[in-house]
């Protein structure tokens, strides 16, 4: 092999490394590699209207809310990060077992974030809410 062949062929190789390392790193989806709920100072709001049942959500400004009781004081809603820290999957409110759940994979959350269920491992991130009149303001802190 001539040394001008021998360098294109090393040249292509390490090109080859080295784009399937950077694949590889990029297509990554470990376990709550994701915190969706990152950033703060981001408020939001939503009027009470706009969640008449237990269990109705709503996104504003990258933050989700649920009604988690019937009654229109503050405590009954929480906002939360938009989507579960696992692999970004749709949230639910499941108000008979007074959790947040996953729809994707299966991960529960409580209404303070903490995991209750995998495969998460990342805590969903649960904003303040605030009620003004009728109006919820959540801010990410
Ligand atoms: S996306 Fe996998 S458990 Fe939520």
């Amino acid at each position: 092999m001539e040394r001008d062949e021998f360098l294109k062929t090393l040249g292509i190789s390490f090109a080859m490394v080295c784009a399937g390392t950077c694949f590889q790193a990029c297509g990554k989806k470990g376990d709550g590699d994701q915190d969706p709920g990152t950033g703060t100072g981001t408020t939001a709001s939503v009027e009470i209207a706009s969640l008449p049942a237990v269990g109705s959500k709503v996104t504003a400004n990258g933050i989700l809310f649920f009604r988690i009781a019937a009654s229109n004081s503050v405590n009954s809603f929480i906002a939360t990060a938009p989507v579960c820290t696992h692999e970004a999957g749709q949230l639910i409110w499941v108000q008979a077992e007074n959790r947040i759940k996953c729809t994707n994979h299966g991960a529960e959350f409580s209404s303070a974030g903490t995991i209750l269920l995998g495969p998460a491992t990342t805590p969903l991130r649960v904003y303040p809410v605030t009620l003004t009149g009728t109006t919820l303001i959540a801010t990410k802190s």
